[in-house]
């Protein structure tokens, strides 16, 4: 089937290349309240990836909703530099998304009624944290276990929101014993949350195995809110294949576009138009190594612009193996890359890639972040006798507390 596909062929994994592209019509823009998204795909919340520079970069390449990573509330609301650098846009960012992090409903409606002043068009809350030292206080995966609290949450969130839409980001539960997303969704919907985002893994899974897209579809079917499908876009055409598999309203990407930000005109090629009624049109091949490099230096730019030349290309290390991950020979050169200081060392070492190294099919559905461990999730003590709890757990409040929470979080 795929004769007519020749570039498919080669640089698509095999369970791709025969699935067709959106027909006219075939898939609707997500509506969150009344924000309308095209194409359906949300840039995933994730922790030290999606700052404003790489926020810009992906939404260059396409478009879509592009989430924040989350911001913990309580940094936030004191002040806390970095917190506020990390929630921080530019006036060309539309729309404008938060991921907020915070298990206490003061914090959580304070942080959103400030975000709604400062024009944010969209705030999802974070409900699927499996870091142990999250979990263990009773937040992130932990607050669906207590249905009652999940719904102060939102509730406290919504009503601060003055109809800016809000939405909540749940795993499917704690581990394959204690599911918890058929009790989020009923939850999210009753209290007002404009859609609800599922990481189809549970926290004991963390990042190992095949998200389970058949609990995408479960959740589409008993929920009347829009439903947002996550785990395992690697390749646009994924982003069809879940959501003709399980009816979702968009799909989230997470790791699929780290060192690979293409991924984003990729799905806006497979979706197309949505106003002209056209269909999705065959994307061209991935850039080759020369072009890659020239995505690197931009990028390494805005982080310098960003956080500062020192701050910026610290960061940019982890980007440099994610760019390179696959290309022939590029492991002999990660050490250097891993000890860049300076811009121009970045690119002293760029100079000495192949630009014509053609993008290897081998690094399309590899996991460029986060091992293939599993963990025995951490809740606090007694916490299953009182599902029916809503008292929300003791949060970090001084300076010392908040800066040691997020170094946790950013861990994970
Ligand atoms: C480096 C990294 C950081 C993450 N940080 C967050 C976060 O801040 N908030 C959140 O809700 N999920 C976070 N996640 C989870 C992702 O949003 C997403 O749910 C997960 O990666 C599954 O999607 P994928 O299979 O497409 O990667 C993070 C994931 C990664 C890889």
């Amino acid at each position: 089937m795929n004769e007519g596909r020749p570039e498919r062929a080669r640089f698509s994994s095999a369970a791709n290349r025969d699935v067709p592209l959106a027909g006219p019509g075939e898939f609707r823009p997500l509506a969150l309240g009344s924000l309308r998204v095209w194409p359906p795909v949300v840039l995933a919340p994730m922790a030290g990836v999606t700052n404003y520079p790489f926020r810009a970069l992906c939404r260059g390449f396409g478009a879509g909703l592009f989430v924040s990573e989350m911001i913990t509330a309580r940094g936030f609301l004191m002040g806390n530099s970095r917190t506020i650098l990390l929630a921080s846009s530019r006036a060309d960012e539309s729309p404008r998304s938060v991921q907020i992090y915070s298990s206490d409903p003061v914090d959580i409606g304070e942080m959103v009624a400030r975000l709604v002043d400062q024009g944010v068009h969209h705030v999802d809350l974070n409900l699927g944290c499996p870091v142990p030292k999250v979990t263990a206080s009773g937040g992130g995966s932990a607050i669906p276990v207590k249905p009652k609290l999940m719904a102060r949450l939102v509730r406290a969130m919504a009503k601060r929101a003055n109809g800016v839409p809000v939405t909540v980001k749940v795993r499917k539960g704690i581990d394959d014993s204690l599911l918890t997303f058929r009790d989020a969704g009923r939850v999210a919907s009753e209290e007002g949350a404009s859609a609800i985002g599922l990481h189809a893994r549970t926290a004991a899974q963390l990042y190992h195995g095949e998200a389970d897209w058949n609990a995408i579809g479960e959740l589409k079917s008993a929920v009347s809110i829009p439903v947002l499908g996550n785990g395992d876009i690697w390749e646009a055409f994924d982003a069809l294949r879940m959501m003709r598999a399980t009816g979702c309203d968009g799909v989230i990407v997470g790791r699929g576009c780290l060192g690979r930000p293409w991924l984003f005109r990729e799905l806006a090629d497979v979706f197309g138009d949505a106003s002209s009624g056209l269909g999705g049109r065959e994307p061209g091949p991935p850039p080759r190594l020369g072009e890659i490099a020239g995505i690197m230096r931009r990028h390494a730019a805005a982080l310098a612009e960003f956080f500062g030349e020192k701050v910026g290309v610290q960061q940019m290390r982890k980007w440099t193996s994610w760019y390179t991950k696959g290309f022939p020979g590029s492991a002999a050169l990660r050490d250097r890359l891993h000890r860049i200081e300076t811009l121009a060392d970045l690119d002293a070492l760029l100079a000495v890639l192949d630009p014509d190294a053609e993008f290897p099919e081998s690094a399309l559905r590899v996991s460029r972040a986060k091992g293939g461990r599993t963990q025995r999730v951490s809740l606090p003590h007694g916490y299953l006798a009182q599902r029916d709890d809503d008292t929300p757990p003791r949060s970090p409040h001084s300076l010392a507390e908040i800066e040691a929470w997020e170094r946790a979080l950013n861990s994970g």
